[in-house]
């Protein structure tokens, strides 16, 4: 939710002028938000402020970014939470004398009070954001007196809430500031320029040495310079630089018309790579935790959270007594919670709130956390006891594709090993499961070859549908919840995912003619009952679509108006491969109807605020 970077430059630092530099690294936070746009530049008159409601591509074009010269910028790319998307609402905000600029991610909290005591020391808001008030705030301690650097702190100490800050002072031209609680913000470390941005991506053209930043964290960069202090103590920054190893093209599109396809097809390699990280030494300390464990909760937001069901399938069928839970509704469960416990917290970027939230009151209680995150260093892998990385790449496209089938991978490979620690699953079975999981990045590769034609020919069909069901039994529920999420998200078509056999008590009553209804099938003990509930869809003249194991499609092909045939897998190795498809025929969808899949209305990748 928004997107913020700040850069500090020396002199010719850069080939081109400033604002384009800014203005690229908003383009790589564009999935933060994309309702507003606005950049900042100290020139030698005082601060240039443009901005405005609209997408990058449009606003920067309109206002000129690419040709604001200069050495120390802001920028910003918003997720209206606080005041509608608008000109006057875009960042950055600025106090009354205009020398102070604010880029803002979060929310904070205590802003309406603050906003009535500056109203009445005079101060004149043009905004109707929480931001504002950090600009001002800050403008009446430097009248106090304060040094800037002192101004800053003397806000920080006023405030409540969620933010990731960067503060531009004009009578300092070479520094910016910076603050964090709770939202995502991370220093890079350049050799012409020093960065703070929301996300790595944005800077990783410059630079892949990072800092993430921690709560409660603030400072400044400068060129050549980064200070980082807590609690008004220096913060030793050497031990925490870290060398991160996505590369600039990992970031770009290359040559794909959406990042979202551009990720879908990687997945094959996100896969191989997410194995290789996956040693026995990754893996060990939570199997040896989730084996002494007297009960398991499984929590995640979102696409995360149906890797989770997933997860909740593979570890009850080994015998555990296992609880998923969406991240935001932890409460229920904190009656129950306590030592012995174990929770698997899933979060690709690893800073969503709600699931941040959750992993703090779970460690409370006593329970120990295992992470399962993408981004390393981020908020939930440093606040749980221990961390399992899957290795996706950066992920720009909003909609989760490689993420969520690095999260199975890892999820399947921890359950096999845990499978054989408790004595549920042979040495055979294991080995079989494994082998298969690792020849996932090939097969992959060929269903992607195989189907990509036919998905996008029925996604002409379905871009004409107003809604949609997607059907499973067993590990093919979560399956099919991922892939009506993704139609839902990235399409627009309604489209709800429930258990087959639940479809007759009461979903059944909306199907019609033309009614499509797309079946995951899978190699397993529910193929019976599924072609049982194919034919009731088809009896109502449903425009059935099956994701069918080549060795069960002579039996569905003449009950299913669209026959996806897949290659017989592993029932427990399925669904990170059959969700492919499913990813295709959303972006395919949306692509048909006219929408921007890599910016769906609404959305931001990061969900920071509560
Ligand atoms: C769906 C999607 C979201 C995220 C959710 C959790 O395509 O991207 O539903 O899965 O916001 O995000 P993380 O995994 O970063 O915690």
């Amino acid at each position: 939710m928004c997107g913020i970077i700040g850069i500090v430059s020396v002199q010719g630092g850069f080939k081109e002028p400033i604002g384009k530099v800014v203005r690229r690294c908003l383009e790589r936070l564009e999935y933060r938000g994309y309702d507003s746009v606005g950049i900042a530049v100290i020139k030698d008159y005082g601060i240039e402020v443009r901005k405005g409601k609209g997408k990058i591509a449009e606003v920067s074009v309109r206002l000129g970014f690419d040709n604001v010269d200069g050495t120390t910028a802001i920028g910003h790319t918003r997720w209206a939470t606080h005041g509608k998307p608008s000109d006057e609402n875009a960042h950055p905000h600025t106090d009354c004398t205009g020398t102070i600029a604010v880029v803002h991610n979060g929310i904070i909290s205590n802003f309406l009070e603050l906003k009535e005591e500056l109203i009445r020391r005079g101060h004149v808001f043009r905004s109707e954001t929480d931001t504002e008030v950090v600009a001002h705030l800050i403008e009446e301690y430097v009248k106090m007196g304060y040094k800037p650097f002192d101004a800053v702190k003397a806000m920080l100490s006023r405030i409540q809430g969620t933010y990731a800050l960067v503060i531009m002072i004009s009578t300092e031209p070479h520094r910016l500031y910076f603050a964090r609680n709770t939202s995502p913000l991370i220093v890079g470390l350049g050799s012409n320029a020093n960065f703070v941005a929301s996300d790595i991506p944005a800077f990783l053209e410059f630079t892949n040495m990072v800092i993430a930043l921690r709560d409660g964290e603030y400072g400044y960069i400068e060129p050549g310079y980064v200070y980082i202090e807590k609690d008004g103590r220096p913060v030793k920054i050497e031990e925490r630089v870290r060398a991160i190893s996505w590369t600039p093209d990992m970031a770009s599109k290359e040559g794909y018309p959406h990042f979202m396809l551009k990720e879908i097809h990687e997945q094959p390699y996100a896969i191989s790579q997410t194995l290789a990280g996956l040693t026995d030494r990754a893996l060990d300390d939570a199997v040896k935790l989730l084996m002494d464990s007297r009960r398991i909760f499984i929590l995640g937001a979102g696409t995360s959270y149906h890797a989770g069901l997933v997860g909740d399938y593979l570890l009850t069928e080994l015998g555990f007594d296992v609880h998923p839970f969406i991240s935001s509704e932890y409460r229920k469960f904190m009656n129950m919670a306590g030592q012995g416990d174990v929770a698997l917290a899933i979060s690709q970027s690893g800073e969503t709130i709600d699931t941040l939230i959750a992993v703090r009151a779970l460690r409370s209680r006593g329970v120990k956390v295992v992470a399962v995150s993408n981004v390393i260093d981020s908020a939930i892998p440093r606040e749980s006891d221990y961390v399992i990385y899957t290795r996706a790449g950066p992920e720009i496209g909003v909609a989760a594709t490689k993420t969520f089938t690095t999260q199975l991978t890892v999820l399947l490979a921890l359950a096999l090993k845990l499978g054989v620690a408790v004595g549920r699953l042979s040495s055979s079975e294991y080995s079989n499961a494994m082998d298969e999981l690792n020849r996932v990045p090939k097969i992959l590769d060929s269903v992607i070859a195989g189907v990509e034609g036919r998905v996008k020919a029925l996604s002409e069909v379905m871009s004409k549908k107003q809604s949609a069901y997607y059907l499973g039994r067993g590990i093919g529920v979560p399956l099919s919840m991922e892939g009506a999420l993704k139609m839902k998200e990235i399409a627009y078509v309604h489209a709800e995912a429930y258990p087959a056999g639940e479809s007759k008590h009461g979903p059944i009553a909306l199907v019609e003619e033309g009614y499509p209804v797309v079946f995951s099938i899978l190699d397993d003990e529910n193929v019976d009952a599924l072609l049982g509930n194919v034919m009731e869809m088809r009896a109502r003249d449903a425009y059935t679509i099956g994701l069918v194991p080549s060795k069960y499609v002579s039996k569905f092909r003449d009950l299913l108006n669209v026959t996806m045939e897949m290659p017989t897998l592993n029932y427990r190795v399925a669904p990170i491969v059959y969700v492919v498809p499913m990813q295709l025929l959303a972006y395919y969808t949306a692509v048909n109807r006219g929408y921007d899949p890599d910016k769906p209305r609404n959305l931001a990748k990061t969900v920071t605020v509560e």
